[in-house]
């Protein structure tokens, strides 16, 4: 029976619920998941590649479905990875319409790079609908509680982060 294996990409600096939410919506369609850390060259993160994947598995490590997922990295095209994965579509998360332009256009040119594979968007729960890495961070800097809207282990590593910076 041919799996069906779905590629999560993001640079997750840092992982938050919205993007939990959007793992456990992915599993509920796929057979299974690599979350994977790409780069992305608009981006400097906060996190090194270690300690980004060190929270995702963390963050993942008591979900029921945790069997089914794989944290991994990438650089080069997302498609050259996903078809070096065999795997069959590219999770997006689609939080407002502010996000469909970028999402579209990455899909398009996603799909014109190669035909095989499909742009799966799904949408976080209301609750996450106004979260990004960026805000947390920005949060977590002044010192702001972000508690709730991140895994335990991004609090701490968040604290010690900025501790660190001080
Ligand atoms: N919950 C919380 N935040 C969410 C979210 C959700 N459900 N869905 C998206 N976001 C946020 C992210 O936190 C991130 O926030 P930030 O901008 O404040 O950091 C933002 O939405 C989108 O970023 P992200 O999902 O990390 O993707 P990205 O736009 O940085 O793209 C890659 C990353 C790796 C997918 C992309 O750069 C890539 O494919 N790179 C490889 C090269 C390539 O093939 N490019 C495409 C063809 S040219």
């Amino acid at each position: 029976m041919l799996v069906k294996l779905a590629i999560y990409p993001g640079t997750f600096d840092p992982i938050t619920n919205g993007h939990l939410d959007i793992v456990k919506r992915a599993l509920k369609l796929f057979d299974r998941l690599i979350i994977a850390i790409g780069e992305n060259p608009a981006k400097k993160p906060l996190f090194t590649l270690e300690e980004r994947i060190f929270m995702i598995n963390e963050a993942i490590k008591d979900l029921p479905e945790r069997n089914l997922i794989e944290v991994d990295s990438f650089s080069g095209l997302l498609v050259d990875y996903a078809k070096r994965k065999g795997a069959i579509a590219i999770i997006r998360g689609l939080r407002a319409v502010s996000d469909f332009e970028y999402e579209l256009q990455l899909a398009l040119m996603n799909r014109k790079l190669s035909n095989s594979i499909d742009t799966v968007f799904l949408m976080p729960s209301l609750k996450w609908i106004f979260l990004s890495s960026s805000i947390i961070k920005e949060a977590a800097k002044f010192g702001g509680d972000v508690s709730d809207l991140v895994p335990p282990i991004v609090v701490q590593k968040l604290k010690e982060k900025f501790r660190e910076m001080e």
